[in-house]
């Protein structure tokens, strides 16, 4: 049997030095749960040379990834340097060689699911990715082996932290959506790009793989609606606030009648769901199974040291493994390779949900009756209105809110397109989706 576990890390970034401090800190706990040592012996970064404020002299350091990738001692390669390219080819030279790897690199598996898994399923070597979605929480985990036994109907998740922590910075203590973005950069949460976290892209990357797991699937991101917090304005928060709603961008799965769900937008949720008072950069995955019913999976989402015990987490699992020579007892998509197909996601016209719109109006006789002859003509339910602001003079715009019950998305898009050429509308109408749980 072996005497250690040896590691090899790729990146010593936010998260690769987060790994490397727990190893310090909680080594000696960690062999006396796993029975051997875990020792990181190599990295490879893009700057060797650089300090990075913490002890790496017991770790050889170079840029070359041949150190790890050709090294016969390395079991276990964590690929922490995030993008696609080079980490595509680490990851998949490293498992094509046999050796086990973690990653935490969600863009990577969304955009490349079926050469990584194909890669994963041959291989001999084990595959862990726990860290790629909602940082500390194992939601894989509870889908690949706790539910294993669920036909899951639903998955509603605050799965990006810098998005929450902007929205939350924004409705708590009214800060600027730039200076809120800034404080997210400043401790770790955003991605290298923001632009990832503030237009929902990096919340579509980790729904996407929660999609091809718990719906057996191989799901494409394409697909997905995808849309981000940009267009959330002050005023949306205050009257959402008024109405009983908070703001979060959610991702939501369903697997409806119809066919699967699956999107990404800002949506008002009822202050009373529990989803509401998730705060900052903590994450929560609410998923609802068939013999289950609902559950509520929380904890930190973003940040070195949540990500860090999420990679720890596989480490030490797939270690297990090796030590016991167990092979991969769960398929690494949850799913038998060949029961796994690829699936279509729903357009989102098909979508039925309540509204939220407001219209940015100019203060005339016969507007109001207008907007509500167009929503009722294409089968739009008014659940309740408010008119909000006045106006100082004719060209100052006024807002009229509306929320709606149940519709179809195609008839508010078809709605709306007539509502914004109509000569007293002054910008485009505001839509946000209303959580219906
Ligand atoms: N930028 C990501 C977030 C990091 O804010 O959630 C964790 O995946």
């Amino acid at each position: 049997m072996k005497e250690s576990i040896k590691l090899g890390i790729f990146g010593l970034g936010t998260v690769g030095k987060g790994v490397v401090e727990q190893l310090r800190k909680n080594g000696a706990l960690i062999s006396q749960r796993l029975g051997k040592e875990l020792q990181i012996t190599k990295a490879v970064t893009a700057n060797p040379t650089k300090d990075r404020g913490i002890d790496l002299s017991d770790i050889q350091i170079s840029s070359d990834p041949k150190d790890i990738l050709d090294d016969p001692e390395i079991d276990i390669v964590l690929e922490l340097i995030g993008g696609v390219t080079d980490a595509k080819s680490i990851v998949l030279e490293a498992l094509q060689k046999g050796k086990s790897v973690v990653t935490a690199n969600k863009a990577l598996l969304a955009e490349c699911t079926e050469e990584i898994f194909n890669m994963a399923y041959q291989s001999k070597g084990l595959f862990g990715f726990e860290a790629s979605v909602a940082g500390c929480i194992p939601v894989i985990r509870e889908i690949k082996s706790s539910y294993s036994g669920e036909k899951i109907e639903e998955i509603s998740g605050i799965i990006n932290g810098t998005a929450n922590y902007i929205l939350t910075s924004m409705i708590e203590d009214k800060a600027d959506f730039q200076v809120a973005l800034k404080a997210a950069q400043d401790k770790g949460y955003a991605e290298a790009d923001p632009a990832f976290d503030i237009e929902g892209t990096d919340t579509a990357h980790k729904l996407i793989i929660l999609m091809d797991l718990a719906f057996n699937g191989l799901f494409d991101l394409k697909e997905l609606y995808v849309e981000g917090i940009t267009k959330i304005t002050p005023l949306d928060i205050e009257i959402a606030e008024q109405f009983g709603y908070t703001i979060k961008l959610l991702g939501k799965a369903v697997n409806t009648d119809k066919g699967f769900e699956g999107r990404v937008h800002p949506t008002l949720v009822k202050t009373s769901n529990m989803l509401a008072s998730v705060r900052g950069a903590f994450n929560a995955v609410a998923i609802k199974g068939n013999f289950m019913g609902p559950t509520l999976s929380y904890g930190a989402g973003a940040g070195a040291y949540p990500t860090a015990s999420a990679v720890m987490g596989d480490v030490i699992e797939i270690s297990r493994n090796l030590l016991q020579e167990a092979g991969q007892l769960v398929p690494p998509l949850a799913s038998m390779r060949d029961q796994l197909s690829k699936k279509k996601i729903l357009p989102m016209s098909e979508v039925t949900t309540e509204y939220y719109l407001r219209f940015s109006v100019l203060d005339e006789v016969g507007v109001m009756s207008k907007i509500t002859t167009l929503l009722g003509e294409n089968d739009i339910g008014i659940r309740s209105m408010l008119q909000k602001g006045e106006a100082h003079s004719p060209k100052d715009p006024i807002h009229v809110v509306i929320f709606t019950h149940k519709a179809i998305e195609k008839n508010i898009l078809k709605a709306l397109a007539k509502i914004d050429s109509l000569q007293f509308v002054a910008e485009p109408t505001n839509l946000i989706r209303i959580d219906t749980e």
